[in-house]
């Protein structure tokens, strides 16, 4: 069963705007931008007609991500990207992931009898790392932009200052966290005006969020790590039990680092290396399934979805022991990508049997460290340049807590630490002593930007939110274009499931697959459990001969919009 028939129309579509239905794929020739709202890809978009590149179309679609779209979009958070230069022919990756405040020590979040407690972890500025992200935006642009860097930010800030219309899903998420977001004052006076929720078609406008991009447009970094902005962030934090300070913020540095590279059959995936975990992941499982003919299979056969739940068993259970910021923790990805070591625990796989997370261990032999609500964007220029990137404040709408006066979420992101070894966060993920909380040290992550090139050139790029889920989504949508013969579209909109070692549970999107396949899945050993959809991968691909690209926004959070021209 599939969420979206088959055999969608292909259209060459030149000169227009607006967002791509399900129903037809477009192509462009110039230019396109996928991510989780209409009118921040409209901004990417005009960015790229006004002649700037990829780079500048990503950086003026993050900032209006921040306004457009808080539950993810943020300059309050932190993320990673990978850039394809066509003058280089390079894949370079920026890390801009949040640090653990100087102040940030590893019993921070734990009560009185040892045990974690999880709305301090979660809720409020002191689950907060210090942010990357203006950083991050500020060093992609720095290095490869062209364009003025104020003109990047100036459509977030008008927008802030004079509003746009609201829609259903920003609606729809902000009655769903009402509880916690109203527990914040200067929250609650933008998005709970009067007490009463926003709701579709009203206007929302974030005076105090212009004032904050109005420091980055005349300051860039500086107006956000220095002066009035991070004395704010600085004495909400010092007053409410946060734990940054100007000292955090001033010392933030962004890293540029060696993305993971790895071959899929013929194809070089280059993904977020450490502090993510996203590419050492996906590339174990790609690596472990390389030897499979999964060219027989579909994307709902159980046999598939077996070898496929099995790899990522294996591969979540070593990102549990080994993976941490290389900064801090020994950076074990050679080994852990070794072939023979993808050898050795390929050969544990049972073809027709799940095994058991129990006896499924990290597998580094004497290997040791001695570790919703996310967006993801891509943008294609008619150069050639590729941009894939993923940010996040973590939870939605972050730790709940806009810095008053700036109106900008903190990230909640500290809950990605281990807070306790072996103890899962909120995404059920555990983590071991390579993940455990350190002043300066980076959260390990599961976020996955992607760039796929073959044969040399650009072929894909995609990444996606959804927590422990964005690995295995990203992995699937390669597997399901490149494998499978899908067109992107069915790519990204095909149901998903999801094997993390821990707990030990095969989840399955609800709808997506028959009482048949379920039961052979039980009957292999797995516990299956049906959950609601996930993820919201973003896409683009491009045609053989380079020309073309065609992009494509996943339907699954209602928002995405893939447009080009
Ligand atoms: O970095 C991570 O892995 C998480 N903070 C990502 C959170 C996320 O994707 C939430 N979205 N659904």
């Amino acid at each position: 069963m599939r969420f979206l028939a088959a055999g969608c129309a292909i259209i060459l579509i030149l000169g227009l705007a607006s967002c791509d239905t399900l129903s037809s794929e477009k192509i462009y020739r110039n230019g396109v931008v996928v991510c989780s709202d209409k009118t921040a890809a409209d901004i990417g978009l005009q960015v790229l007609k006004d002649g700037g590149n990829a780079i500048d179309a990503a950086c003026a679609t993050a900032f209006a991500l921040a306004v457009t779209f808080p539950q993810a979009g943020n300059i309050g958070g932190g993320g990673f990207a990978l850039v394809y230069l066509a003058d280089s022919q390079q894949v370079y990756y920026i890390d801009f992931r949040e640090t653990a405040p100087a102040a940030a020590s590893a019993r921070i979040y734990l009560d009185d009898q040892d045990e974690i407690d999880r709305d301090r972890a979660l809720n409020g500025p002191q689950a907060a790392g210090t942010p990357g992200t203006v950083a991050g935006l500020s060093d992609l642009h720095l290095r490869f932009g062209s364009a003025e860097w104020s003109e990047l930010i100036h459509p977030a800030r008008s927008l802030a200052d004079t509003g746009f219309i609201v829609g259903q899903s920003l609606s729809e998420a902000l009655l769903e966290e009402e509880e916690t977001l109203r527990r914040f004052e200067a929250t609650e006076k933008i998005f709970f005006p009067g007490g009463k929720s926003i709701e579709p078609g009203q206007r929302l406008t974030q005076p105090d969020l212009a004032l904050a991009l109005s420091f980055i447009e005349m300051k860039g970094r500086d107006g956000f790590y220095l002066g009035e902005t991070a004395d704010a962030i600085a004495e909400y934090c010092a007053e409410n039990g946060g734990l940054i300070t100007t000292e955090d913020l001033q010392n933030y540095t962004t890293a540029w680092r060696q993305p993971v590279k790895f071959r899929f059959r013929q194809l070089d995936i280059y993904a977020a290396s450490l502090p993510s975990s996203g590419g050492i992941v996906m590339g174990q499982i790609l690596k472990m399934l390389n030897e499979y003919e999964l060219e027989k299979y579909t994307a709902d056969a159980p046999e598939y979805m077996h070898l496929f739940a099995e790899a990522s068993r294996r591969a979540y259970a070593d990102r549990a022991e080994y993976l941490g910021d290389p900064d801090f923790t020994p950076n074990l990805t050679d080994q852990l990508l070794d072939d023979h070591y993808i050898a050795s625990r390929r050969q544990s796989i049972d073809p027709t049997h799940a095994s058991s997370s129990t006896e499924i261990l990290p597998g580094m032999p004497g290997g040791s460290h001695e570790s919703d609500q996310t967006t993801h964007l891509v943008v294609a220029d008619a150069d050639g340049n590729v941009v894939s990137l993923t940010y996040t404040v973590n939870s939605w709408f972050g730790c709940k807590a806009v810095v008053p006066e700036f109106g900008f979420f903190l990230n909640n992101e500290m809950d990605d630490f281990a807070i306790q070894p072996n103890v899962p966060n909120a995404f059920g993920l555990t983590g071991s002593d390579a993940n455990r909380i350190e002043p300066g040290k980076r959260m390990l992550s599961s976020m996955t930007p992607t760039i796929v090139l073959k044969s040399g050139k650009p072929y894909m790029a995609l990444g996606s939110p959804g927590g422990s889920k964005i690995i295995t989504a990203v992995a699937q949508t390669i597997i399901n274009y490149d494998i499978f013969k899908m067109n992107l579209t069915e790519s990204v909109t095909s149901p998903r499931f999801h094997h993390q070692w821990l707990p030990d549970k095969l989840y399955l999107e609800q709808g997506g697959y028959d009482v048949v396949t379920i039961q052979k899945l039980i009957g292999m050993g797995y516990e299956v459990i049906e959950r609601t959809p996930y993820a919201e991968v973003m896409a683009l691909v491009f045609s053989d001969d380079g020309l073309f690209i065609t992009p494509a926004a996943d339907p699954r959070r209602g928002g995405g919009c893939a447009t080009g021209y």
